[in-house]
């Protein structure tokens, strides 16, 4: 143990030491504003390097981009060397030291993050902690023989312990890679493969593996990276009879290394990937009885299911309930709220919460599927199912936000307004609601599924790719061009961004309370602190108009400034605010003033 404290201390100390004067002024001046992420106007993007500019030389020509959209977080999908042939879109890292070759080399990186912190933008990269490629060298020497290199793994020498533990597991691709292990022929032993039979689950109950993880995250600090998503990290223990998910030693683990980086790197926060019910959720930014310092961001996975379940069941009630009864968030932590992702949407609904509002949660999650799988009579949206799982009555879904929300250009012109109405009030939501808003790429243009992963037989079995389009740089050069989709999605991220920076109400310090209205199709929150402006935002998600009485409202939004309205403004009168249909709202309104402030 004493060993162990001592490798991990020097390998923070040595990398501290070898931190450049550039970095160091970084963490001088984090340091000083430690919750720098918490603030009113940061504005993530999320895109693959490759798939938005091709290299990361690429990227940096294209920094203009992001800064006219707002831009001041930037995390680029996985960018380390990967296995070669499939590789989960770069979730099968083969060298933490290495960028993949495709993309760049490791001064690119440290050349770009320079450029991105010039421009005013932090950069987020992926560490894949929970797994390696079977390329990687520690499983090549385990495949080769190395005991030390097979103790990095779970190596089951018959099924015995394999069924056991699968007595409890779930399966995360039930399609592509049902089960959680892998025989293994060069090693006549069973792998632990949570992900794809190539993806290696790291054995942390080896001291050695969390010394060369700290290794290579400490080593990935001192590039420039500002903020490492910790990937799949609610795997990192297993436990015989759990799911092996959430342990306690999991968020050790994370509060371990977290800690080293703080005295390594100080510049550098991490973000969870932790897509586990809200109780769990919190857990990863810290919040647990006594709240420790793990995370400082984490996905509002909760949040994002809750848009997409509201917007095709025209009703406000369960996102309502859900995010009330929601814990709140450590205060010095934030959120990343986002509309849609590289990954397929799950429906974490709970039994519970659709209970509360009168619904069957099996027979909503089922709806939501097929909803928006296309299947549903009258649904919207142009969806795909993802990972069936037939024995349990489960499956997600795939699909660009655009699509997802029936985004059809060639269809009637009263469609396409409609779509983009939708996608925008979900964004509307999610730049205001707690934390750090997120674009993912594309969905500020309005792109819809790009079907040629079809095309490409290490991508063909994973629709996941429909929603990973390349960036079609000639269809965003219709976002100058007025009354374009392109023109239209675009101005508002903008207008969102710009609103939202201006806006002390939503700073981190005071968290959202959602309010119950009396009108199902609504979404109504506040968030405010003492003696400040408070902020309203109300979301109509029917395609009706619907009004509520403002006597619910903390303050009455008559009286107040609207902040931002959709295209079409809301009324008020007669006691009742009024949406038109997919509308939205922000008001401000400052205590003792009886017309209030605008921002
Ligand atoms: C995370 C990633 C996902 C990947 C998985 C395995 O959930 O977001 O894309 O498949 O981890 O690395």
């Amino acid at each position: 143990m004493a060993a162990l404290r001592a490798t991990l201390l020097g390998a923070a100390l040595r990398s501290r030491a070898e931190r450049s004067p550039e970095l160091r002024e970084r963490d001088a001046g984090r340091l000083a504003d430690p919750t720098w992420f918490q603030h009113p106007g940061q504005i993530g993007y999320v895109c693959y390097a490759d798939r938005f500019a091709g290299t990361l030389t690429g990227v940096a020509d294209h920094l203009d981009y992001l800064v006219e959209l707002g831009v001041t977080y930037l995390h680029l999908m996985p960018l380390l060397a990967p296995r070669p042939g499939p590789n989960d879109g770069g979730y099968a890292v083969a060298d933490y030291g290495a960028v993949d070759p495709r993309l760049g080399t490791i001064d690119d990186l440290a050349n770009l993050a320079g450029a991105l912190h010039r421009s005013g933008m932090s950069l987020c990269i992926d560490v894949v902690v929970n797994h390696t490629a079977r390329e990687h060298p520690w499983a090549q020497r385990a495949l080769a023989g190395d005991p030390a290199a097979r103790a990095f793994y779970h190596v089951f020498d018959d099924r015995a312990l394999p069924d056991r533990y699968e007595q409890t597991l779930r399966e995360v691709f039930p399609a592509f890679a049902p089960g959680n292990f892998t025989f293994v022929p060069e090693m006549g032993a069973w792998v632990w493969t949570t992900f794809n039979d190539y993806q290696w689950d790291l054995n942390y109950g080896n001291p050695a593996v969390l010394v060369a993880m700290a290794e290579a995250i400490l080593n990935l600090c001192n590039i420039g990276v500002d903020v490492l998503r910790l990937d799949a990290v609610p795997f990192l223990w297993k436990r015989l009879d759990t799911d092996c998910e959430n342990q306690p030693e999991a968020h050790w683990i994370v509060e371990l290394l977290r800690s080293l980086v703080a005295m390594a790197a100080p510049a550098v926060a991490f973000k969870a990937e932790a897509i586990v019910p809200p109780e769990q959720l919190v857990q990863y930014l810290g919040g647990h009885e006594v709240p420790r310092h793990e995370c400082d961001i984490a996905y509002h996975n909760q949040l994002m299911v809750m848009l997409w379940s509201s917007l095709a069941s025209r009703d406000g009630r369960l996102i309502t309930h859900a995010l009330s009864r929601m814990r709140h968030r450590p205060p010095a932590t934030t959120w990343m709220t986002y509309v849609r992702c590289h990954d397929d949407i799950g429906w974490a609904v709970s039994d519970e919460d659709a209970a509360a509002v009168g619904w069957d949660g099996w027979s909503h999650r089922n709806f939501l599927t097929e909803f928006y799988a296309g299947e549903f009579p009258g649904s919207f949206a142009h969806g795909a199912r993802f990972q069936d799982n037939p024995a349990i009555g489960d499956s997600r879904i795939s699909g660009t936000a655009a699509s997802l929300c029936g985004l059809d250009p060639a269809g009637d012109p009263a469609g396409v307004e409609t779509a983009i109405r939708r996608l925008v009030l979900l964004y509307a939501v999610a730049f205001c609601y707690d934390g750090i808003p997120l674009v993912y790429m594309g969905d500020e243009l309005g792109l819809r599924n790009d079907l040629h992963y079809l095309d490409d037989p290490d991508r063909a079995a994973d629709n996941r790719w429909m929603h990973r389009p390349a960036m079609p740089w000639e269809v965003a050069e219709r976002r100058h061009r007025p009354g374009t989709i392109e023109a239209r999605l675009f101005g508002w991220m903008q207008r969102l961004g710009t609103v939202q920076r201006r806006l002390a109400a939503l700073d981190a310090a005071a968290p959202p309370e959602p309010l119950a209205v009396d009108d199902p199709h609504l979404f109504a929150f506040t968030r405010s602190r003492p003696g400040e402006e408070r902020f309203l935002a109300v979301a109509n998600f029917s395609e009706e108009a619907a009004s509520c009485s403002t006597a619910a409202l903390p303050f009455d939004p008559g009286e107040a400034t609207l902040l931002l309205g959709g295209d079409e403004s809301p009324a008020v009168g007669g006691g009742r605010l009024t949406l038109p249909g997919l509308g939205f709202a922000w008001y401000g309104f400052t205590p003792g003033s009886a017309a209030g402030t605008g921002p």
